[in-house]
C-alpha cells in the first residue's frame, strides 16, 4: 500500500508538469502495481484492488487536467463580443452596411428604464389610432382650432396615425381605473412613434418618438409632478439641473405647463439658456371621466415630450434629420 502511495505522488508531479501527461500511464512502476495484484492472499486482493483502482481514476483525471491546459496554452484568447464576419470567419471590424442599434432604440430604452425604475409600467403606443383616442377622449371639442395644431395624417379609412403618444391616455386610464378603486394609484409610461404632417428641416420631422407619462392617484399634486420630471432629467443628464415651468395650453390638462431645463454648462450651455423639453399639466377632469373616473375623488397629473430633442442635446446633435437619414456614419458613431 505504501508502494502505491509513492507512486502515486510521484506520477502527479510528474503529469503536472509533462508535455505528454498520457504517456506516464504507461510507466513499468504502474504496471508492475498493476501486476502484483494476483499474486496476493485472497484476503488482500479486495482492498489492494480498490486502491489501485482510485489510483488509475486520479491519473486519468490529472492526465485530462493536463492535456486541457495544454491545449488553452495553444489557442489565441478570443474575444467573444467582437464583430466578425460571418463568411470569412474574419474579426475585423464588420463594414458600415451591417448596421447597428439606432441610437434612438437605444435611447428610447433608456428613458423607459429610468421611468420603469421610478416605478413607472411601460406600454408601447399604437402606430395607427381613431379620431376618439387622438381627440374626443382628450377634451378636443369637435372643430376646435386645437385640433389644427397637431397635422395629423389621417388614412382614407378615416383612422390616424397617433401625432402624439396621449393617444393611449384614455387606455392606460381605463385600464387602471381598478387599481385606483382598490386604493392604489396609476402610474405608466406609454412611448412609440408618433407623426405629423409637417415640412421637414432641421427641428421638424414628419416621424418621431414621444415618451408620455400619467400619474393618478386622490391627492396627486403639481409639485410631484415637478418632483418626477425634475428626477427623471437629473437621472437622464447624470447632473444637476436647473428647471421651470411656463404656461401653455392643451385641451386635455389644467393648468397646462411647458416644462424647461437649463442647458448644462456641461452640454456647451450658456447660464439662462433655457430649452423647452416637454408639455405638461393636471390631467382636464373631462378627461378622467371620459375613463370613467370620478375628477372629484382622484387627480392626476400627465407629460409628454419627444425623445429626438432629449438625444440631440445629450450628444451635440444639430439637425433631427440625421435620425432618419440613413447616414450610417453618423448612426454608427453611438454603436
Ligand atoms: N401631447 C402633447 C404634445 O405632444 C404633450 C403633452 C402631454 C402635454 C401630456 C400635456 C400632457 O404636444
Amino acid at each position: 500500500m505504501q508502494n502505491i502511495e509513492d507512486v502515486q505522488k510521484d506520477l502527479l508531479t510528474k503529469i503536472a508538469a509533462s508535455d505528454a501527461p498520457r504517456e506516464l500511464l504507461k510507466t513499468p512502476e504502474l504496471k508492475k502495481l498493476y501486476g502484483v495484484i494476483k499474486d496476493l492472499p485472497a484476503e488482500d486482493r479486495g482492498a489492494y484492488g480498490k486502491n489501485v483502482n482510485e489510483l488509475r481514476v486520479k491519473l486519468e483525471a490529472a492526465v485530462l487536467s493536463r492535456e486541457s491546459e495544454l491545449e488553452d496554452v495553444n489557442v489565441e484568447a478570443i474575444d467573444v463580443t467582437a464583430p466578425w464576419d460571418a463568411n470569412t470567419g474574419s474579426l475585423d471590424l464588420l463594414p458600415t452596411e451591417y448596421g447597428t442599434q439606432h441610437p434612438l432604440t437605444t435611447e428610447l430604452a433608456n428613458v423607459v428604464d429610468i421611468f420603469t425604475r421610478m416605478g413607472f409600467e411601460a406600454f408601447e403606443s399604437r402606430q395607427i389610432d381613431d379620431d376618439e383616442h387622438m381627440f374626443g377622449t382628450l377634451n378636443f371639442p369637435e372643430n376646435h382650432p386645437a385640433r389644427d395644431g397637431y397635422d395629423t395624417f389621417r388614412t382614407e379609412e378615416g383612422f390616424i396615425p397617433p401625432a402624439h403618444t396621449s393617444t393611449m391616455q384614455n387606455r392606460i386610464l381605463k385600464d387602471g381605473k381598478a387599481k385606483l378603486e382598490a386604493g392604489g394609484q396609476i402610474a405608466a409610461v406609454s412611448y412609440g412613434r408618433v407623426f405629423r404632417n409637417e415640412d421637414v428641416d432641421a427641428t421638424h420631422e414628419h416621424t418621431f418618438y414621444q415618451c408620455e407619462g400619467v400619474f393618478v392617484s386622490r391627492d396627486a399634486t403639481l409639485g410631484q409632478m415637478l418632483g418626477t420630471l425634475r428626477s427623471f432629467f437629473e437621472t437622464y443628464y447624470g447632473q444637476k439641473l436647473k428647471i421651470k415651468t411656463q404656461p401653455a395650453y392643451f385641451p386635455f390638462v389644467e393648468p397646462g405647463l411647458e416644462f424647461a431645463i437649463e442647458k448644462p454648462a456641461a452640454l456647451g450651455g450658456k447660464s439662462g439658456e433655457w430649452l423647452e423639453m416637454l408639455g405638461c399639466g393636471m390631467i382636464h377632469p373631462n378627461v378622467l371621466s371620459s375613463a370613467g373616473i370620478d375628477p372629484n375623488e382622484y387627480r392626476g397629473f400627465a407629460w409628454g415630450g419627444g425623445i429626438e430633442r432629449l438625444v440631440m442635446l445629450k450628444y451635440g446633435i444639430e439637425d433631427l434629420r440625421y435620425f432618419e437619414s440613413g447616414k450610417l456614419q453618423f448612426l454608427r458613431k453611438f454603436a
